[in-house]
């Protein structure tokens, strides 16, 4: 170690040599090195890097700006510097010019020749979004387990009856398969944006240099096509400048983080009430108190919203009003998109297992569907359907709910209904629809049922969503399948040609 390498404030004493190829000299020290330093957060960009290193020399041999004798050097370098692994690079103010001292360490002055044409902005534009890619469909997936383990459960209790509530208060009687999937298909419009998002994170910046282009006679096509990239980002000061592909990755996630956090929220709250149980694998105790199984994880997957939505808005506040092209603002911008990808595909994955596994409870689903005078609305439906203006219906079972009082948990009975009809309809009830009709629209299982509009809770129509869910579920498979794919083939066709040069 030379005087000037002697490892300053931040500096990783685990790693070898000091100066990198980057900073040389004259930038070798000062107490802000650790500061500048992004290497913490690089691992997870290591192997993007590499990837990125042989498609870059590959493409400048065959295009002559270096010859296949050096590529064939630096390429067994960057072999070298892979099999050695993250651990064993040198000091470096980033990954990328520790890869780089790494690749001269070994071959001498013509590993400096694989920087040619490119520089560490557009370089690790594309790391990024390399590595990105991989992310977003790991979070995709997790998004189909969840709609997986949602509709499936939906199947299990199409006709499973339980109170649904606004204002977390009793308000009309549905079914079990019914609110399972309205959180799937909430959660399917979030694998829509991933979807959505990747293909906007899947263009390459590479070829861009520092911002400015290149002289030399670059093949911005053929890096983007072997590192599996559909087409590049054009402008090549866009190209280095632009994190809104990180945007709205983050902004996906951070809405399904408050998708998720919804669900976590109401199999917590029906747990309470008792009508439904989490396993145990879900469940967490308490250290004083023995008794108690308290759906921790679910909380957890709740607050996991919270995380994600603050990454969104450091994200953005990193990103406001900076000026082009390159500014090093934008090394702090990747780890909020690493923090929010980790986070959340965390959560959303315990999401699906609590609710793939969590019990319903039948009986109390069913006692607790009327609670509240929860079949009022579909008294009122039924008066409604012979012709009573649906104001005035509206008022008459409000009248008998209020006789009722709260003597009756689940509300008006047949007598307060008729009480009601003869004060504000004027007439008694049985004058607009027989007696039985009236005790089933009271019957909660039958109230359910009778809600058969499209979409709505009765079992058909369940059945209905349910089975165009499952569609949904394995055409997005599909497409994950095939965007991973690409990827490994894009995977091949770079080795195939990295080996050329052996
Ligand atoms: N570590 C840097 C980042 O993450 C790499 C780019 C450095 N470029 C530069 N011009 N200083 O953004």
């Amino acid at each position: 170690m030379t005087e000037e390498s002697e490892p300053g404030a931040g500096d990783d004493p685990e790693r070898a040599g000091a100066d990198d190829v980057v900073r040389r000299e004259r930038f070798s020290g000062g107490p802000a090195r650790g500061f500048l330093s992004s290497m913490d957060d690089d691992e997870r960009i290591f192997a993007a890097d590499l990837a990125v290193d042989r498609a870059h020399v590959v493409m400048l041999a065959e295009q002559g700006i270096v010859d296949e004798e050096a590529a064939g050097t630096i390429l067994a370098a960057v072999d070298d510097v892979a099999a050695a692994g993250f651990d064993a690079l040198p000091d470096g103010e980033d990954v990328h010019a520790a890869i780089e001292t790494a690749v001269i360490d070994r071959v001498g002055d013509v590993g400096g020749k694989m920087h040619t044409a490119r520089s560490r902005n557009d370089e690790v534009a594309t790391c990024i979004r390399y590595r990105l890619r991989e992310d977003v469909l790991d979070a995709i997936e997790t998004t189909l387990a969840l709609r997986e383990a949602l509709a499936d459960a939906a199947g299990r209790h199409a006709e499973t009856v339980m109170p649904g509530y606004t204002h977390l208060q009793p308000a009309q009687p549905t079914t079990v398969g019914h609110f399972l999937l309205s959180y799937e298909g909430a959660v399917a419009r979030d694998t829509e944006r991933l979807f959505d998002a990747y293909d906007r994170v899947n263009r390459s910046p590479l070829g861009s240099a520092a911002f400015a282009g290149t002289p030399f006679d670059v093949d911005r096509e053929r890096t983007a096509d072997l590192l599996g990239f559909e087409g590049t980002v054009a402008n090549s000061m866009d190209a280095v400048s632009t994190r809104d592909f990180l945007v709205e990755v983050v902004a996906a996630l951070a809405n399904l983080a408050a998708t998720v956090s919804g669900l976590a929220e109401d199999l917590a709250v029906f747990s309470n009430k008792g009508l439904v149980e989490l396993s145990d694998d879900y469940s967490s105790t308490s250290s004083i108190m023995p008794q108690k199984k308290n759906p921790d994880t679910l909380e957890l997957v709740r607050a996991t919203a919270g995380d994600a939505a603050a990454g969104l808005n450091g994200l953005l506040t990193t990103l406001k009003g900076l000026p082009r092209a390159y500014n090093r603002d934008l090394q702090k911008a990747t780890p909020h998109a690493w923090d929010a990808v980790d986070a959340v595909t965390e959560a959303v994955e315990v999401a699906a297992g609590a609710a793939a596994t969590a019990t319903w409870d039948e009986a109390a689903l069913a006692d607790a569907a009327g609670e509240g005078f929860s079949t009022a609305t579909g008294v009122a439906d039924l008066l409604a359907m012979q012709g009573v203006p649906f104001r005035k219906a509206h008022e008459m079972v409000a009248n008998a709910a209020q006789r009722a009082g709260d003597a009756s948990e689940n509300g008006a009975d047949y007598a307060a209904l008729d009480a009601a009809a003869e004060s504000v309809l004027g007439e008694s009830l049985d004058t607009y629809v027989d007696r039985e009709s009236v005790e089933a629209a009271l019957d909660p299982e039958a109230s359910a049922a009778a809600r058969d509009s499209a979409g709505g809770p009765a079992p058909e129509a369940v059945a209905t969503v349910r089975s165009d869910a499952e569609a949904s579920v394995e055409a997005d498979a599909d497409a994950l399948a095939a965007e991973r794919d690409a990827l490994a083939s894009a995977d091949e066709r770079l080795r195939t040609e990295v080996s050329r040069y052996d």
